[in-house]
């Protein structure tokens, strides 16, 4: 179990940013909810308090944050390294942790441009303060479910030239919208706005493993958001581009690295993919 310390209070840098009055402490946050279960720092007894109500149910639940994480890894290095994207806009970032995207991209091309999108002001505080003086990665507070926003933001322009090939990721934050919020119609957008050659990375909740309605439950008692959907709901986001091998699969089998953990108990709760623009 990830042993997250705990914080005297909500003093963090957002108070020297201006942005303070924007955070809440009274509710658990994604951002912090996931920083406790990779077992970070950042975050408050209500968010490990919201933890343990799905951890309760599955107590394995908590690999699934790792997993994911490496795969956005794996991702990475295959998009920079193989797919030789040079700018990437990291949707739903999430605090800063061991292994941000610019950190991975930049090991093989110190030029990759990257701006970081989050809708909690938390992630805008602790990942600006990370940035400090690098000029090839930004971030930005900006929700999904208006892409407009995110590709209009005079931040993202001045990194990222939409005539070029880019990548897109959105990872471990479409299960957390709601089909009222409608995350088909928001990464279609996203997908409208790929060039040729660009990317389009998403990983997301599966609804194959039976004990996924308790585990959902668990979610949606302690979050409010945690959606399992079918694999035909997750191939839906790749709509129109062509699948990078291996396709749409549980996350430890895209393109697994020699210590990839395999077989685990949760496995099947969680797929990614990576689709191409033609
Ligand atoms: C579970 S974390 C995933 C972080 C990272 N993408 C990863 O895969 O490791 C989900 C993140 O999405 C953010 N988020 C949730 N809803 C969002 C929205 N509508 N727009 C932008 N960000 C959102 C949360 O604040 C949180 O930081």
């Amino acid at each position: 179990m990830p042993g997250g310390q705990s914080r005297s209070g909500p003093h963090g840098q957002g108070e020297r940013s201006g942005a303070r009055r924007d955070l809440n402490f009274k509710r658990p946050s994604i951002a912090r909810v996931y920083d406790y279960v990779l077992g970070g720092r950042e975050n408050f007894d209500i968010d490990r308090r919201a933890a343990h109500s799905f951890l309760n149910v599955i107590p394995e639940a908590g690999q699934l944050a790792k997993d994911n994480r490496l795969f956005v890894r794996r991702g990475v290095r295959f998009l920079v390294g193989e797919a030789g994207i040079k700018q990437i806009i990291d949707v739903g970032s999430g605090l800063p942790t061991a292994g941000n995207v610019h950190e991975i991209a930049h090991a093989i091309d110190p030029t990759v441009r990257v701006v970081y999108v989050d809708n909690d002001p938390m992630v805008l505080t602790h990942a600006r303060a990370m940035l400090d003086e690098n000029e090839t990665s930004t971030v930005i507070t900006a929700d999904l479910r208006a892409p407009e926003t995110i590709f209009d933001d005079p931040e993202t322009r001045k990194l990222v030239d939409m005539e070029q090939p880019f990548a897109v990721l959105i990872s471990a934050i479409l299960h957390h919208l709601s089909d009222e919020e409608d995350p088909f119609g928001a990464v279609a957008e996203f997908r409208g706005r790929l060039s040729p050659g660009s990317h389009l990375l998403v990983s997301h909740f599966l609804d194959e493993d039976p004990r996924c309605r308790d585990l959902e439950r668990g979610f949606m008692d302690g979050l409010g958001s945690g959606r399992f959907r079918t694999w035909d709901e997750n191939r839906s986001f790749f709509e129109g581009l062509e699948m990078v091998e291996p396709g749409l699969v549980y996350l430890n089998r895209w393109r697994p690295d020699e210590d990839t953990p395999r077989d685990h108990p949760v496995e099947k709760l969680f797929v990614g993919g990576i689709g191409r623009k033609v």
